[in-house]
């Protein structure tokens, strides 16, 4: 029995949909346990591509249990229609999803308050993904939030909404000069949600744990990545969740006595989506050659990724907050025909050196890398199915990944397809 962490080690976007769906082959249940529609996981199948926001990675494998646990915040029309565009191909059955019932509920102020804050804030925008997963988040912590239980109450629903509604108006009418929202029009709306979601909601904890108890292999999939964490990121600039692995833990109802591994996922260069440091990222013609090769836009909002060099620091810091047993590096087929490869290993600031992420902002935002070069390769690496037949300079890459980070390589993915995947270490055996 193993039950296993995959988080992403940098700002997101590291591949971690399409690793999940490798390693839902070894696990029952795959568990979502934080973020929300702000995520996009794509994952390709003998060419047909699929992007999932909510619903687990492991979806795309018949007799998986995917579950949606309460640290996550649901959209739900975004998850009616992701389960809707699934049935279609063929690629859902209803047995399969579970909701936890206290999960929060993303409503329609959510999106608004997230946008004109957004708005007003000007040159000190977060750069979010306008899907109002940080005012959801700030409701559930200020003791505010509708969850799935009450959506599925009609009335303890209709009676939190019309409280919470008087708020919202206040705030969306009076502070921040917006139209406000009608009591009826999203309650007639999320009572039609209601209908479609009840069949799938349960006590997700209570489940989760039964089958752990039966001896059930559990995937918990992270999303976004450690450094968008709300407290070991690069904070003000992240999302609002906990992304982290210790996250799995009060993000589904599970001990972290049951947890065996945590499994990192970080892309062989870095990307960030949004506003926020980014020590390595390369503006100019570097930095849109990694976007162009790489095709680094936004699976959920189409925006163009900032680009840069791997960074040693930022691995360093996500062994550590996460406690990672194992690395995935993908996207490591990209890098071929570049000659020289960086890597950073520590930021100069004002004279001083730094081998760990920091967390004055002044110094997060002005740190010079420290780069260390090394030869590239010229191979095409998409075909390659073992760790022996890569070319030695992409071994000493990815050794040198393992040396710097601390972390053993356990896979790594060089393209888009499952098995463009060289695995060298199994967490589930
Ligand atoms: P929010 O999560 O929409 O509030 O956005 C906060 C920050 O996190 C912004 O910089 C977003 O671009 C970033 N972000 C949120 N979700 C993801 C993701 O799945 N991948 C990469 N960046 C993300």
């Amino acid at each position: 029995m193993s039950n296993i962490v995959i988080v992403g080690a940098q700002w997101g976007d590291e591949g971690k949909g399409k690793i999940v769906d490798i390693f839902t082959e070894y696990a029952d249940l795959i568990v979502r346990f934080q973020g929300g529609n702000n995520a996009g996981h794509t994952i390709v199948v003998d060419g047909e591509k699929t992007v999932l926001h909510l619903i687990p990675s492991g979806i795309l494998h018949q007799n998986k249990k995917c579950i949606i646990g309460n640290g996550v915040v649901v959209d739900p029309e975004v998850l009616i229609d992701e389960i809707d565009a699934l049935k279609k191909r063929g690629r859902f059955e209803d047995d399969r999803l579970l909701i936890s019932e206290d999960a929060h509920l993303i409503m329609p102020y959510h999106k608004k308050i997230d946008a004109t804050k957004e708005n007003l804030k000007g040159i000190r925008k977060i750069g979010t993904t306008g899907r109002g997963i940080g005012p959801a988040y700030e409701d559930k912590t200020a003791r505010a939030g509708i969850r799935v239980a009450d959506l599925i109450d009609e009335s303890v629903f209709r009676d939190k909404l019309k409280f919470i509604l008087m708020e919202k108006n206040h705030l969306l009418v009076n502070l921040l000069h917006q139209s406000g929202f009608e009591v009826h029009d999203i309650y007639d709306k999320y009572m039609g949600f209601a209908e479609r979601l009840r069949g799938y909601v349960t006590n997700t904890s209570i489940y989760i744990n039964n089958e752990i108890k039966k001896g059930k292999n559990v995937l918990f999939e992270g999303a976004q990545g450690t450094l968008l964490d709300v407290d070991h990121g690069t904070y003000p600039y992240v999302t609002s969740s906990n992304t982290v692995a210790g996250s799995a833990c009060s993000g589904t109802g599970v001990g972290p006595t049951h947890i065996n591994g945590v499994i990192g996922i970080s892309k062989a260069y870095t990307t960030r989506v949004g506003e926020g440091p980014f020590p390595t990222e390369q503006n100019g013609l570097m930095g849109d050659w990694f976007r162009e090769k790489g095709h680094e836009y936004g699976a959920t909002t189409g925006r163009p990724r900032r680009c840069g060099w791997l960074d040693a620091v930022v691995l360093r810091h996500a062994a550590r907050v996460n406690g990672l047993t194992g690395m995935v590096i993908t996207k490591l087929d990209i890098l071929s025909t570049l000659g020289k490869i960086k890597i950073c290993t520590g930021y100069t600031f004002e004279g001083k050196t730094y081998y760990e992420f920091p967390s004055n902002k002044r110094i997060m935002l002005g740190a010079e890398p420290v780069y260390e070069e090394m030869d590239g390769w010229m191979e095409d690496l998409s075909d390659i199915r073992d760790f022996d037949s890569l070319p030695s300079n992409t071994k000493k890459y990815i050794n040198r990944i393992a040396e710097l980070s601390g972390v053993e390589t356990i896979m790594v993915s060089v393209g888009m397809e499952r098995d463009q995947t060289i695995l060298l270490k199994n967490p589930f055996e």
